[in-house]
């Protein structure tokens, strides 16, 4: 079972992940993140700027992003693109090219799965991958019914979870409908997954994924299949566990 580590706060959380990537960029550099992005692994970001502060160089660290929406302009400030340059490549110093999303554009769409394996690939894949959950359960934008195989690919939005990403933009019709994500089966290749979770409306899929069936019907309960998985949750999350 994930190793499942409960702390008061999402702030305590976020310190307590961001201290155990800074310490493994001090001993390589050139160490791999997979970034997700949501409001979950907010608080881990605030705490690697201040591992920053502190005089942890993160410049030459680099990233990877689970997932990006498909057609929204370029620029926007809600796509992932925007959010993880905003979180993390500006304010960590990391060097841009270094940093991969995959291509929400309407022309690059056909091949964006593909090229962006290819990427993961060539670069020799994620050292820890962080996770946050939706209420359907996804991991990513893996939504259920997902295989535990799957690669990088243009998925379809549930309406529920564009329901709750609504509040990141003005209305319901601007948020986008497809996007394109990694993978159950390239979320599995990290070297390390930790799955965080937040609030008790995470509470249920949380319990679902960590100690439920291991099922397609919660996508989340693909991390029982990882050989190497920490579990980092405040106490309302764990509430069901
Ligand atoms: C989003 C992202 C996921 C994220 C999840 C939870 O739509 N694609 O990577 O983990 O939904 O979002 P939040 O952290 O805001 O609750």
């Amino acid at each position: 079972m994930a190793e499942v580590i409960v702390l008061e706060t999402p702030a305590e959380a976020g310190a307590f992940v961001a201290a155990h990537i800074a310490a493994q960029v001090r001993r390589e550099p050139t160490f791999t993140l997979g970034v997700a992005t949501g409001s979950t692994p907010l608080p881990v970001y605030e705490g690697l700027r201040a591992e920053r502060d502190t005089g942890t160089d993160f410049t030459r660290m680099s990233a990877f992003a689970l997932d990006e929406y498909v057609g929204l302009p370029a620029g926007h400030p809600e796509s992932y693109r925007a959010v993880v340059d905003r979180e993390v490549t500006g304010p960590l110093g990391l060097d841009p090219a270094r940093v991969r999303v995959p291509d929400g554009s309407a022309e690059g769409i056909e091949t964006a799965g593909e090229r962006y394996e290819a990427a993961i690939e060539a670069h020799g894949g994620v050292d820890l991958q962080l996770l946050g959950i939706g209420r359907t359960g996804h991991l990513g934008f893996n939504e259920p019914g997902s295989s535990f195989g799957s690669l990088t690919r243009v998925k379809t939005l549930t309406e529920r979870t564009r329901l709750d990403n609504a509040r990141f933009f003005d209305s319901l019709d601007e948020v986008p409908i497809h996007c394109v994500t990694q993978g159950l089966g390239t979320i599995l290749r990290a070297r390390h997954l930790v799955l965080l979770a937040f609030g008790e409306g995470k509470a249920e899929a949380l319990a679902a994924a960590v100690e439920g069936p291991v099922s397609a019907s919660m996508p989340g309960s693909a991390i029982q299949l990882h050989q190497r998985v920490t579990v980092v949750v405040d106490e309302a999350a764990a509430s069901q566990l």
